[in-house]
Parts: structure tokens; C-alpha cells; sequence
């Protein structure tokens, strides 16, 4: 069933309808550029869907908690900004800086809340940036890929100094897999790869990339590379801790950057038809707004 999680009718009567007693909570606004332009989409989904599902699943499992559990998805971003060379540990304190990360860090929030108050039995994982098949090209790397294919430019924000930490969207998988089976309850567990990339560096090795699999010659597609005006606010660098998951649950990442960008590029490239069809239609408009303003 396809619904929206803000309407609760269609939550409650799901939870109803399959007997449900396992939450896996990964609905989200999640583009932080979008949330820029329009806050309270980001408010809707990310606040009020969380706490809708959150109650669906308080009222569904009342007087009878033992053996449910509700998983809710979390970002890296909650904790803010790296200015020094540490990395976000669970004890962190949050320090959002985007309408998008306080979106997320009021609805971890509510779910440490509804444990608290309600002894809703809960797990929570932060995560750090993610790349792999199926991403939207308004993300980093599917929209550099998507630019350099069709010879559009490359649009780096700021000075392209930024950090990220990439972890292959399938270990993000096997990490909520193992968390939602063998994680403890009430706990938080953050998740990422052990690799950071400053932005700039990341798109050359794209284009690196790119121009072997489009048999162009070496150094053609950098020439895209376009510097733009920077998103506001920018945060400059995030850095996962991943110890812990490790330490207690025994998962990490199975396969290395370099393996991951190539599977990812040929990805795109055998599923071009895939990308022309969502970047049609909105997409366009979404593009043409936001960049016209760089
Ligand atoms: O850290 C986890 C987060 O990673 C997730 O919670 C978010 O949902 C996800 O969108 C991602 O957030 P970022 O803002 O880091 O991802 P994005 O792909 O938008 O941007 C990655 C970096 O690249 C960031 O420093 C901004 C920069 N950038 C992005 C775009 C779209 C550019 O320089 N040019 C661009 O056109």
C-alpha cells in the first residue's frame, strides 16, 4: 500500500490491516538545497510524518510493547559542522544548521520522546552521505554524472572545499538490516565509510571516470567544472565515527570507493533511459530555478 504518512487514517489502518510489530522509518524530505527554498515541506514530512507514524505505532502496540520495535533513519547532519579534524561520535550533541538537518534532529527527537514517554521500544542510526543506483540526479554525484554525460557544466559550490564522508548505499542497507535485527533497544548507532572526500577532489575523479567508460580523452570532461555561488549556510565538513556499530553489531562497509563509484557510474550508463525519465517533467523546472540563481 502507498500512502502519506501524514495522514493518519491511511497509517492507522495499515498498522490494522498487516498486524504489523516492526517499524522501518526511511521517509523523508531529504534534499538539502530543496529545503532551503521550502521549509515547511521539510517540516511536514520529516516532523509531522514521524510523529504520525510515532503515534500509528504507539496506539497499534498499546499494553502490548514487548517484541515491536520502531527503527527511525537518521542523517550525519544532525550533529552539524566539523571546523576540526574529530569525527561525530552517538554522544555528539546536535547542532543542526540547515532547515533540512533540523527537520531531521526535531523528529529524532520525538522518537527518543515517544520512547521515553510512551516506552515505545525504538532504535535510531545516522548515517553519512550515500551514493549507489537509483539516485535522484539533484544529489552530488548522480548529478555530476548526468551533467558530464550530456556535456552540461559541472556546477561546484563555493570553492568545492567541502567534506563528505561516502558510504555505498547497499552497506547503508546491510547496516539497517543489522541494526533493526541485533540492535539494542533505545540505542543510537552511527553509520559511515571511512572516506572522506573533499567535493572538488570527488568530481575529478568522476571525471577521470567518465572519461575512460566515454572513451573521451583524459582530462576533457574537467573541463566542465564550473564554480558556482555557495549554498547558504554550507556546512563544511561531516565525519562519521562508525566504532560502535562495529564494535557491538560486527558490521562495516564491504567494498571499497573505488569499486562502489565504478559500479555506480556503469549503473547510470546502462540505465540512461532511467535517468531521462526522471529528469524530465519537474526536474527541469526544479534545475532551471535553482541553478539560474548561481
Ligand atoms: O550526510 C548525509 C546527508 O547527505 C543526507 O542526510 C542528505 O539527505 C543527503 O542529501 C546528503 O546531504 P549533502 O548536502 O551532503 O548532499 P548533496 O549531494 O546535496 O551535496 C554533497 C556536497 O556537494 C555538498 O557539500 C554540496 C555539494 N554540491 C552539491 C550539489 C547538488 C555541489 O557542490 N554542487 C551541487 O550541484
Amino acid at each position: 500500500m502507498k500512502a502519506d504518512i501524514c495522514d493518519a487514517d491511511a497509517v492507522a489502518t495499515v498498522f490494522k490491516e498487516y498486524a504489523i510489530d516492526g517499524v522501518i522509518h526511511l521517509a523523508a524530505e531529504s534534499h538539502v538545497d530543496r529545503s532551503i527554498t521550502d521549509p515547511l515541506a521539510f517540516v511536514r514530512t520529516n516532523v509531522f510524518g514521524t510523529v504520525t507514524l510515532l503515534n500509528a505505532a504507539k496506539e497499534a502496540w498499546k499494553g502490548a510493547m514487548d517484541g515491536k520495535r520502531f527503527y527511525h533513519v537518521s542523517t550525519d547532519e544532525v550533529y552539524g559542522s566539523l571546523h576540526d579534524d574529530s569525527l561525530f561520535l552517538e554522544t555528539t550533541p546536535y547542532d543542526p544548521q540547515s532547515p533540512y538537518s533540523a527537520s531531521k534532529a526535531a523528529s529524532d527527537h520525538f522518537v527518543r520522546a515517544y520512547g521515553n514517554t510512551y516506552k515505545l521500544p525504538f532504535v535510531l542510526s545516522n548515517c553519512s552521505n550515500n551514493y549507489g543506483s537509483h539516485h535522484f540526479p539533484e544529489k552530488l554525484i548522480p548529478l555530476m554524472i548526468n551533467n558530464i554525460r550530456n556535456n552540461k557544466p559541472l556546477p561546484v559550490y563555493g570553492k568545492g572545499e567541502n567534506v563528505r564522508d561516502w558510504l555505498w548505499v547497499e552497506d547503508h542497507a546491510s547496516a539497517i538490516d543489522t541494526i533493526f535485527h541485533t540492535g539494542k533497544n533505545g540505542e543510537t548507532y552511527n553509520i559511515g565509510g571511512h572516506n572522506e572526500w573533499k567535493n572538488i577532489d570527488l568530481v575529478h575523479l568522476l571525471c577521470r571516470i567518465m572519461d575512460q567508460k566515454l572513451g573521451r580523452a583524459e582530462g576533457e570532461s574537467a573541463k566542465l567544472i564550473t564554480y558556482v555561488t555557495d549554498r547558504a549556510g554550507h556546512d563544511l565538513r561531516y565525519a562519521i565515527d562508525a566504532g560502535k556499530i562495529e564494535r557491538e553489531l560486527g558490521w562495516k562497509p564491504s567494498i571499497t570507493f573505488e569499486v562502489g563509484l565504478e559500479r555506480t557510474v556503469e549503473w547510470y550508463l546502462a540505465n540512461t533511459e532511467w535517468l531521462d525519465h526522471v529528469t524530465s517533467g519537474a526536474y527541469q523546472q526544479y534545475y532551471s530555478a535553482h541553478y539560474a540563481q548561481q
